[in-house]
């Protein structure tokens, strides 16, 4: 099966294509950069810059990732602008190139975030849970909308709303582990906000999943079973590393750090996978010690 895949050289997409190659799948890979991706990614894959390309190879899936890095800098309006224009522009790509397909792909899992959800406190958060107004909500809901046009055209579409992915070598654990070694890691805020989390594996897992199951259709929030708050979290990094966290960064120098970022930092929701549950997923990485034992040891 080939299987289009933007935003296919990031964190994620990098493992996505490596299952896919090992089960015997062909990734057809967007990105800006063709030449810098394929040196991250199996030599089976291929690699072009625009969605477009690969409109003659026919893919039976999509799987669309792409998108300007979130937790990185201060969300001035230029960033803002960016952080939809670079998901919206190419999930319109992928929507147009399901148009002009004879016959479209199969299926389009998209990427959204918990940040579909906005501030939610320590309530429990499904699939069903009415979103807060914020910015992140607005970004995530503008682009799930957009992806969810792809059904006008046939294709059965599915939502992935991702908590912390963790690994190393990338994402949350990148930035925060050499603090954590230095022993200068340490809670964020009050700690109590969600930080729901999923190991890297399992997320890839989760897409094969939709790929697959032809009766699954619309939002799955992508995260582990057991959603951690921050303090949580940061005692478990800590021991994970055998490094005590124990110096806070206090709610206010954030704040002033990073302005309205910040609030990816201090707030989060208690996010639970219900639907993934319920379609009996399993998770390789329930609970969170296990995962960090998983990516430290190796
Ligand atoms: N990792 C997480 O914890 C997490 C959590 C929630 C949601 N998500 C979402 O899941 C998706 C995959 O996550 P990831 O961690 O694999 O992301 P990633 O490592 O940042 O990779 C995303 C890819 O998007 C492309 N991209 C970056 N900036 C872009 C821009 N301005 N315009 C167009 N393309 C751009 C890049 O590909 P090229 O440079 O090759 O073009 C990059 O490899 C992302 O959309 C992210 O927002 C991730």
């Amino acid at each position: 099966m080939k299987v289009l895949i933007t935003g296919g050289s990031g964190f994620v997409g990098q493992r996505l294509c490596k299952a896919l190659v090992e089960a015997g799948h062909i990734p057809l890979v967007v990105s800006r950069t063709p030449d810098k991706a394929r040196g991250r990614l199996p030599e089976q894959a291929l690699v072009r810059e625009s969605v477009a390309d690969f409109a003659e190879q026919a893919p039976s899936a999509i799987v669309n990732l792409a998108g300007e890095p979130i937790a990185e800098g201060r969300w001035t309006d230029k960033k803002k602008a960016e952080l939809l224009r670079s998901r919206i522009d190419v999930t319109r790509e992928i929507v147009e190139l399901c148009a002009r397909m004879k016959e479209p792909p199969a299926v389009l899992v998209s990427a959204s975030a918990v940040g579909y959800y906005g501030n939610q406190g320590s309530r429990e958060v499904t699939e069903q849970t009415t979103p807060h107004d914020e910015f992140a909500h607005r970004l995530c809901r503008d682009w799930e909308a957009e992806a969810v046009k792809a059904k006008d055209h046939g294709v059965r579409v599915a939502i992935l709303r991702i908590g912390l992915v963790l690994d190393a070598g990338g994402g949350m654990l990148a930035k925060t582990t050499p603090l954590f070694k230095l022993g200068l890691g340490g809670k964020l805020g009050d700690g109590k906000q969600y930080m729901p989390w999923v190991h890297r594996d399992d997320i890839v897992a989760m897409i094969l999943f939709l790929i697959e199951r032809e009766d699954l259709s619309g939002p799955f929030n992508a995260s582990a079973p057991n959603p951690v708050t921050n303090a949580e979290f940061t005692r478990a990094l800590g021991q994970a590393l055998n490094r005590p966290a124990v110096l806070p960064a206090p709610a206010l120098a954030l704040k002033l750090a990073f302005g309205e970022m910040s609030r990816l930092l201090l707030t989060g929701a208690k996010m639970r996978p219900k639907r993934f549950e319920e379609a009996g997923f399993s998770f390789r990485y329930e609970r969170l010690d296990e995962a960090l034992d998983a990516i430290f040891r190796s």
